[in-house]
């Protein structure tokens, strides 16, 4: 028996790169998959059926259960369509895999409003917007006798967590926030059965092919891996075993934040005090100046 069996499943953007990974693994598992993914470009532009309908193509071909849609998690309402499609086709919703995503990468000096809303909107509202209904209806389903073993994983990143990354503070305020919110999610939630976690990924995908450095980097290590027949580090395969782990009944973590890349996951300590001074009274400047740094 699988580790998801029975469980069904909401993935956004699960069309390609690291999601697309988590929906297939999702379904040999055992799970219902709703295969989110509007297919845009890398910067959010455009939409497709393709991708999605093409990854439940895939899961159907193998004997699973998946269904697409193409609903802009940005939007209130396209998360709302996601959430009401798996409880419509499948009979409810156990589990929700937040993992859509686009760069519009750019110094904060050069950045227009564009560059920050539509990052901001696909990653931070795109996570509040799946998980706010979600809730509601876990909420629901517990207030009526039903109480929810559910489970949420949510995407953040090093950039935005660990490693302040130059030309991504759209990303990395996103990213952080997520990273946030999953801790308020996982304290709210719990009362009705519901664990929330989120990954800090990194593999080779599209999104990181484009970003100076990294796609070279990646593209190299994989024609190794080919060539030597060893682990491909960057594969996103490597990231979706953790992700169907955290999901799972196997599972009682919530609250936390896992970087994970090859074969290593670590878990991420947020903020915390690391050095505190105090005075009797109000501060003087030059005290501060002469005891802060
Ligand atoms: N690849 C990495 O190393 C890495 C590192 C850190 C974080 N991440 C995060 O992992 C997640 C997956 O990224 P990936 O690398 O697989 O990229 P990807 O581009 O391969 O996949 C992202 C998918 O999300 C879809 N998408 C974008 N906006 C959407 C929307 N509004 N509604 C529905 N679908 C939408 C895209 O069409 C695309 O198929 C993202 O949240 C990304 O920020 C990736």
């Amino acid at each position: 028996m699988g580790a998801l069996e029975g469980k069904v499943a909401v993935i956004t953007g699960a069309g390609r790169g690291i999601g697309r990974e988590h929906a297939l693994l999702f379904a040999r598992e055992g799970a219902a998959v709703v295969v989110n993914d509007l297919d845009g470009s890398n910067s959010g532009e455009g939409t497709d059926i393709g991708p999605a309908q093409e990854v439940v193509n895939e899961i159907l071909a193998a004997g699973g259960r998946a269904v697409a849609n193409t609903e802009n998690i940005a939007t209130w309402d396209g998360a709302k369509k996601l959430v009401d499609q798996a409880i419509s086709e499948f009979g409810g919703l156990d589990v929700v895999i937040n993992n859509a995503g686009i760069l519009r990468d750019t110094f904060i000096a050069g950045m227009d409003e564009s560059q920050w809303d539509s990052v901001v909107a696909v990653h931070l509202k795109g996570h509040a917007a799946v998980l706010h209904h979600a809730a509601a209806y876990w909420k629901d389903q517990s207030k009526a006798g039903n109480q929810p073993n559910a489970a949420v994983v949510n995407t953040a990143s090093a950039s935005g967590v660990t490693v302040p990354n130059a030309g991504q503070g759209n990303y990395g305020a996103a990213k952080a926030g997520i990273a946030a919110l999953t801790l308020v999610a996982a304290d709210e939630l719990a009362r009705y059965g519901v664990r929330v976690n989120a990954i800090a990924p990194i593999a080779r995908t599209r999104l990181t092919l484009a970003t100076p450095g990294m796609g070279v980097m990646m593209a190299a290590a994989a024609e190794d891996a080919a060539a030597e027949g060893g682990f491909d580090a960057f594969s996103p395969a490597n990231i979706s075993p953790l992700v169907a782990y955290l999901a799972s009944d196997k599972c009682d973590i919530t609250g936390k934040v896992f970087a994970v890349q090859g074969g290593a996951i670590s878990e991420l300590a947020g903020w915390h005090d690391a050095k505190t001074i105090e005075t009797e009274g109000p501060w003087l400047i030059d005290d501060l100046a002469a005891r802060l740094p």
